[in-house]
């Protein structure tokens, strides 16, 4: 006799839409803010990596970190490579761009356009043939101004001193922030003698990058932990599938005694009694989600999992009832992970979670650390010849080939993800930036400011699949 058998329905985020609320005249783009606390660790932005080798590597790891996003390094990684990693970001001089993308003087403002949009920057130098700085275009005061496009840039283009400027390339990051406050200025360009392009400093990124680390059950995880935490590591996350384990409620216990002062994000569950468990044993964190992953076959090989949507409603019902019961505690953010392909489906699993993971959606950029392959099966880094990114999932043949670091296990194993290509879709700011603008907008029409109000006035409404499919999809529309 089976012990229970729930015969209601389970939900995607997919299936659900947001209803408008009266959105507040003070309710504007630039008003609202994405920020998100995770257990004292504060992000400008509620997205976080998937711990997975074919999302997260160095360089999709500073893209996202610049972001102000969180990227978590995925336990299948060497420790010495985590940690190599986790220095080379924690030391970025967050306030310099040492390789700035510029622009020559003789091209059109279309073309400056063109950087704006593939690379995401809203300010980019213009420079002779011997990288002699000229000016600087600044996207918002070109659409300000409203130059024909075909113009040459240097008529759009702002010079010094409107556009601060300093010779001296050995200026330091202490003598740079002072010199930004002290103008007032969003940006300083620093050139060498001969007035040649060095570096860029930019104002807003004065706060020291975030970077977390996963780890899994498995021995040895404490060596990581004392690594990862010597090296500033912001956030430790336990890697695993299936989280209502004893395994992790001794991690969890072993890591509690260890008092080290970095928060532990613990997952996944989909269960009330999953959540439950996870929050008595002192989990800072909780992460959801088990068989939506884009690359997880876990549904299909084992029938084992949950709708993305109904997990996370049961975790957030089990941790609203614990912080009731522990009122002295503190609350505990939920994040929620797998499934969330784009926009639409982060604004409905904010209106629950605290924070999203993301793999699938990561790994379309150039930063991901998949192999970016051309349309004939090559590997190629051209820009203009990338059309797919390698992916797989963490529990795919791949991935446990790379794992060489202990976590092997060959006689017992079998694949619970799938390898495959994912479409490129650019570089990972300017995407990043335009969906941050639909998460706003959603935000603006349930008359939102910040994540916290979305959570509290935030309705929702389940679609019939009818509804569902003719609300997603364009018709009547010929191309
Ligand atoms: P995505 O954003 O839909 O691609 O989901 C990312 C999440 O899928 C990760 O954070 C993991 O929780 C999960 N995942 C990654 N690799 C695998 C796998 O091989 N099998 C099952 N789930 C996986």
């Amino acid at each position: 006799m089976v012990k229970k058998v729930i015969d209601k329905q389970a939900y995607a985020f997919q299936q659900f839409s947001l209803l408008p609320g009266l959105t507040p005249r003070t309710c504007t783009m630039s008003s609202i803010s994405l920020e998100t606390t995770l257990a004292g660790v504060t992000l400008g932005v509620p997205l976080l990596s998937a711990a997975m080798t074919s999302v997260t590597g160095y360089d999709l790891a500073l893209a996202l970190a610049k972001e102000r996003g969180l990227p978590i390094l995925p336990a299948r990684m060497s420790l010495e490579e985590q940690i190599d990693i986790v220095q080379r970001i924690k030391s970025t001089e967050m306030t310099f761009v040492e390789d700035p993308i510029t622009v020559r003087e003789t091209a059109t403002i279309d073309e400056a356009l063109r950087l704006v949009e593939k690379y995401g920057h809203s300010s980019i130098p213009v420079v002779d043939r011997n990288n002699v700085f000229l000016g600087m275009f600044i996207h918002s005061e070109y659409l300000a101004r409203g130059i024909p496009v075909n113009e040459n840039i240097t008529t759009a283009m702002l010079y010094d001193p409107v556009v601060l400027c300093v010779q001296n390339p050995a200026i330091s990051v202490d003598e740079t922030v002072a010199l930004l406050e002290k103008e007032k200025q969003p940006h300083l360009v620093v050139l060498d003698e001969n007035r040649r392009l060095v570096k860029l400093a930019f104002k807003k990124d004065k706060e020291k990058l975030k970077v977390g680390l996963a780890i899994t059950t498995h021995a040895g995880w404490q060596n990581r932990v004392r690594a990862g935490h010597q090296a500033g590591v912001d956030l430790f996350v336990i890697d695993s599938s299936d989280g209502f384990t004893e395994f992790q409620g001794d991690v969890l216990d072993e890591y509690k005694k260890m008092k080290i002062p970095v928060p532990i994000c613990a997952g996944n569950v989909i269960t009330y009694d999953g959540a439950m468990y996870l929050m008595e044993k002192g989990a800072d964190m909780i992460k959801v989600g088990m068989s939506p992953g884009s690359t997880c076959t876990t549904f299909r090989e084992k029938s084992t999992g949950r709708g993305s949507m109904t997990a996370l409603l049961e975790v957030d019902r089990a941790r609203n009832d614990f912080l009731k019961k522990n009122a002295s505690l503190l609350y505990v953010p939920v994040i929620a992970d797998g499934g969330i392909p784009g926009s639409a489906e982060m604004i409905i699993a904010l209106t629950v979670a605290d924070a999203l993971m993301l793999g699938g959606y990561f790994n379309r950029f150039f930063e991901a650390a998949g192999e970016k392959i051309n349309d004939r099966g090559g590997i190629t880094l051209h820009d203009d010849d990338i059309a797919y990114v390698a992916s797989w999932g963490e529990g795919s043949i791949r991935a446990r080939n790379l794992g060489r670091y202990g976590h092997g296990g060959f006689v017992t194993f079998f694949a619970e993800g799938e390898e495959g290509r994912v479409p490129y879709a650019g570089r990972l700011k300017p995407n990043l930036k335009r969906d941050i603008l639909k998460i706003k907008s959603a935000m603006a029409n349930a008359g939102a400011m910040n994540l916290q109000e979305f959570r509290k006035k935030a309705v929702i409404e389940l679609n019939s699949d009818g509804a569902g499919y003719i609300n997603r999809n364009p018709h009547g529309l010929v191309k």
